[in-house]
C-alpha cells in the first residue's frame, strides 16, 4: 500500500526528568525487547539535558530520541537557546515545534515555528509539528478553522519533499484527562490530511498525523485506531516505561 505509514509513538517529557530518569529507557527497551515488537516507531523526547545520555542508552534498542525545541539559526548569540544542529549532534533523530507550551509560554507564532521546522529539516532531523485549539476555539465552533491556519502558517513549503510529521493537540486536552470525542478526533484529523494532501498531493498523504492530548494506556487503542491518526504524542503517560509501553503496544 503506497499510503502506509509506519505509526509513531514519541514520548514529550517536557521539563520533566533527571538522570536518575535515564532508567525508563533501558526498562522500556526490556519491554519492547520482551513480546512481540509492535509495527510502529518509538521516540523520546527528553529535556535537552537528558539528550545525549538517553540517545547513548537507548544505542541499538531502535528507541530513537528527539528534542523539545529549537531555535531558527545553527549558532549564534542567543543565550539559553538549543540549535537543530545541536540536539542532532547529540544523537536526536526529530525536534518538536510549536507546541501549545511555547506557543503559550514563549509567544512564538506560525511564522516562527515555520522557521523552526525549516531549521530541523536543515540540521536533518524530522520536525514534529503542533498544532491545536484552544478551549474557547472549540466552544465558538472554530477548532477546524484555527488548525488550518495553523498548518498554513507551521508548515513550511518543504514539507512536500521532506519528512516532516504533524502533531493535532487539542491545547484543553493536554495534561487534563480529557480528549476529544472520536468523532471529533475524526473529523479534525480527516480536515489536517485533505489539507495535506491538497498543498502537497501525494507526499501529503505519506505525512504522520499525530493525535495528542491525555493519550493514556486505557484510551490509546480507540484514539489509535481511528483514520489519519498515525500515533501519539505522549506527555504525561511517557514518563513512566510500563505506562508509555502500555501505550506503544495499542498500535
Ligand atoms: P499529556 O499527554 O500529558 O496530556 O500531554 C500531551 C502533550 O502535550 C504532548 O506533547
Amino acid at each position: 500500500m503506497a499510503d502506509r505509514r509506519i505509526p509513531l509513538i514519541a514520548g514529550n517529557w517536557k521539563m520533566n526528568g533527571l538522570n536518575a530518569a535515564l532508567v525508563e529507557i533501558d526498562k522500556l527497551a526490556g519491554l519492547l525487547g520482551a513480546g512481540e515488537r509492535p509495527d510502529c516507531a518509538v521516540a523520546i523526547c527528553p529535556p535537552a539535558t537528558l539528550l545525549s545520555a538517553l540517545s547513548a542508552r537507548a544505542g541499538a534498542t531502535g528507541i530513537l530520541t528527539g528534542g523539545q525545541d529549537c531555535h531558527p539559526k545553527a549558532s549564534g548569540a542567543h543565550t539559553g537557546d538549543i540549535s537543530a544542529v545541536m540536539l542532532a549532534d547529540a544523537g536526536a533523530t526529530y525536534v518538536i515545534v510549536g507546541h501549545s507550551e511555547r506557543r503559550t509560554d514563549h509567544h512564538e507564532d506560525d511564522a516562527l515555528v515555520r522557521s523552526k521546522a525549516l531549521a530541523a529539516l536543515g540540521a536533518g532531523l524530522t520536525p514534529i509539528i503542533c498544532v491545536g485549539e484552544a478551549r474557547a476555539e472549540r466552544e465558538a465552533g472554530r477548532a477546524i478553522e484555527v488548525v488550518t491556519s495553523q498548518l498554513l502558517g507551521s508548515v513550511p513549503d518543504e514539507a512536500g519533499t521532506n519528512e516532516v510529521v504533524i502533531a493535532y493537540e487539542p491545547v484543553w486536552a493536554i495534561g487534563t484527562g480529557l480528549t476529544p470525542t472520536i468523532a471529533d478526533v475524526e473529523a479534525m484529523h480527516a480536515s489536517i490530511r485533505s489539507q495535506l494532501a491538497d498543498r502537497f498531493g501525494a507526499a501529503g498523504k505519506t505525512i504522520r498525523i499525530l493525535y495528542g492530548g491525555s493519550m493514556k494506556p486505557a484510551n490509546a487503542k480507540e484514539i489509535l485506531a481511528v483514520a489519519n491518526v498515525d500515533g501519539g504524542l505522549v506527555g504525561g503517560a511517557s514518563l513512566l516505561a510500563n505506562d508509555f509501553y502500555g501505550i506503544i503496544s495499542a498500535v
